[in-house]
């Protein structure tokens, strides 16, 4: 199939790329070679190359910015999915859009997870502009997609898990604060793709939650990461009050793959499994890409 991937060269893009080009015919774009709020550039685009699927990685992502760049986060996340949405609905593809756990506002009672059925309530700019996102594409044929991962890490791109690698090697001797009462479901950005693999096979549409099986909170994701990476580390539990961020943020981001369960086609692993085959695979390309950057 020819699969057109929007966002190309960010975290989730270049694994989607990775995986998806194994099978298919790929074309993959990103900012500097097409921007997806320019519907008539999209337009031509989807013309020549007649994909049979979309993939929509491309968003503005920076959770905190969002609440200051509204203008700009609306136009990426929401006029960008409309367009990628129309230019699907001409061509007749099926768009597989992502989305995000923070469509939710948190409130359930820790360890119970969100399922694909909870009404969304964004308790941030950013997750108001996926929640938008999602009621766009459920606008359209009921071929297309949503998914929602959560806390995403790959070895491309910027995320959580290198931002507390690089504080415990520039500097092992000072403390990392990290919060401890926000609950996630990480999910790391290639198995998410090869999941994209086996819901381009099945050809199932709707929204899927598609994170790692299990829960921790941001302080044990840490934690586990860095003993697994066995860089030396001290790091310290704090609480969201302790560490204010712009964007409010969920307290309970726990999400279940129910659809995917239903449908007999969850592939996602244990988050500590995904840690462990992450850290065999890159330790040496992420200790690297920090020591070069020095
Ligand atoms: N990261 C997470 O923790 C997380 C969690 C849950 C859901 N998600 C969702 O998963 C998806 C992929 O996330 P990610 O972590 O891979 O994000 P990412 O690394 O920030 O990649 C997004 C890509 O989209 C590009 N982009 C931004 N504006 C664009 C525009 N107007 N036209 C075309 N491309 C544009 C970015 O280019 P520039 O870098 O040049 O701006 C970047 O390459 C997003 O929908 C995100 O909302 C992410």
């Amino acid at each position: 199939m020819k699969i057109l991937i929007a966002g190309g060269k960010g975290q989730l893009g270049v694994d989607c790329v990775r995986v998806l080009r194994e099978t298919h015919e790929i074309l993959a774009i990103d900012l500097d070679e097409l921007d997806i709020t320019t519907r008539a550039d999209l337009e031509a685009l989807v013309q020549k190359f007649m994909p049979d699927i979309i993939v929509n990685c491309a968003a503005y992502t920076h959770v905190d910015n969002c609440e200051i760049e509204k203008d700009l986060a609306w136009n990426v996340n929401v006029k960008g999915t409309e367009n990628l949405l129309k230019c699907s609905e001409n061509q007749g593809s099926r768009l597989i859009h992502i989305s995000t756990d923070y469509v939710f506002d948190g409130s359930k009672k820790i360890p119970e997870p969100y399922v694909e059925t909870d009404k969304p309530n964004p308790v941030s700019y950013y997750g108001k502009t996926k929640y938008e996102s999602e009621k766009v594409v459920l606008n359209g044929a009921d071929r297309h997609v949503i998914l929602r991962p959560a806390w995403m890490y790959g070895v491309n791109g910027h995320n959580f898990l290198k931002t507390m690698l690089k504080l415990a090697v520039n500097h092992p001797e000072n403390e990392i604060r990290v919060v401890n009462d926000q609950y996630g479901s990480p999910t790391w950005s290639y198995v998410l793709a090869l999941q994209i693999q086996r819901i381009i096979d099945t050809h199932a549409g709707g929204i899927y939650h598609t994170t790692a099986e299990g829960y921790c909170t941001w302080f044990e994701l840490a934690e586990y990461f860095l003993n697994t990476m066995q860089v030396p580390h001290i790091i310290v539990p704090c609480t969201s009050e302790e560490f204010p961020t712009r964007a409010k943020r969920p307290k309970n981001s726990i999400l279940e793959n129910r659809h995917l369960k239903e449908r007999g086609i969850n592939i996602m692993s244990q988050w500590q499994d995904d840690i462990d085959r992450f850290v065999s695979n890159f330790r040496e390309d992420l200790i690297g890409e920090i020591t070069k950057g020095k």
